[in-house]
């Protein structure tokens, strides 16, 4: 059985959720503490054993290849400074191989991954979405890539939502599960309110066989007038056992506002400088008797 290897990380989107911060900035590019949101998904990938890695960009995200490369200048200056241990989280993210490639129009998750077919080849290979950020002591990818390893089967990451969340989600119609593996009827792109098959969502991670790019070549327009990734899944489970898998860990919105603040609480309050006085401030906070004004 071929090895997982590369994997593929979809940047083109075009963050309107975050605008106007998002104007001049790719939506990848946003920090949770100090750090951008595509290098925990980065370094998930690497610590899953992933060797090379392609992000499918669109326009304005040249930020994105600049943070992957190497900077001699401030490299230097945090040397100088005796900064070793930011001179280390700065060489983190360059210190991997990283390829980019160009998704011309924005036409769906499914068209951003089969843009990147030549690169790919005839490999099982992964795919990582930036909204989600996972935190788990097994890397969720890597919970993935061991099931695709005994199963030899493409298998997808998921998680419960609750029901009303249902409709923001690819959601899976349950066939027969084993411990967490699940053996899946169909994958749906979201559903109708009231409509989902179960509650079980589909939450950013794939591994999938190279079989998918057959598909995805004739992939057709699904929800939101888009190439869906989910639909080519459904189509390659009608071919061969595709599996969904309930990964452990801790997942993280980062790809809606209300997400994105609660994440970036949540890692404040694991970091060490940052926990006491934001615990004290958000105490002091609280016990005001006036909340700030409503702004936006
Ligand atoms: C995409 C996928 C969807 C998946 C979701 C996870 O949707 O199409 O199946 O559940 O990511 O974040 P998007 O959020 O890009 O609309």
């Amino acid at each position: 059985m071929k090895k997982v290897k590369k994997a593929i990380i979809p940047a083109a989107g075009l963050g309107t959720r975050f605008l106007p911060a998002t104007k001049a900035m790719p939506k990848e590019m946003l920090p949770i503490i100090d750090k951008p949101t595509i290098q925990y998904i980065v370094e998930e990938a690497v610590e899953s054993g992933i060797e090379d890695i392609i992000i499918v960009t669109g326009k304005g995200k040249r930020a994105i290849e600049d943070h992957f490369d190497h900077a001699f200048e401030l490299e230097m200056n945090l040397a100088e400074k005796g900064k070793i241990r930011l001179l280390e989280e700065v060489r983190r993210s360059s210190g991997v191989d990283i390829h980019y490639i160009r998704q011309k129009e924005p036409r769906g998750l499914g068209h951003a991954v089969w843009c990147a077919r030549r690169f790919i080849g005839d490999e099982p290979f992964a795919v990582l979405l930036g909204d989600d950020i996972v935190q788990s002591e097994v890397p969720c990818l890597k919970q993935l890539i061991q099931e695709y390893e005994t199963t030899g089967a493409s298998v997808i990451g998921v998680q419960p939502v609750p029901d009303h969340e249902t409709q923001r989600y690819g959601i899976i119609d349950p066939k027969a599960k084993q411990g967490r593996l699940y053996q899946v009827r169909n994958f749906v792109e979201k559903p109708q309110p009231g409509q989902a098959p179960s509650n079980m969502a589909i939450m950013g991670r794939y591994v999938l066989t190279p079989d998918i790019f057959r598909i995805l070549d004739l992939q057709e327009e699904g929800a939101g007038g888009e190439i869906q990734l989910t639909d080519a899944i459904q189509k390659l489970n009608e071919l061969e056992q595709v599996y969904a898998y309930h990964f452990q860990g801790v997942r993280y919105d980062v790809g809606e506002k209300l997400g994105f603040i609660l994440t970036t609480l949540d890692f404040a309050l694991r970091h060490q400088e940052l926990r006491g006085p934001l615990l004290q401030a958000m105490e002091e906070f609280l016990e005001k008797s006036t909340l700030p004004k409503v702004i936006g």
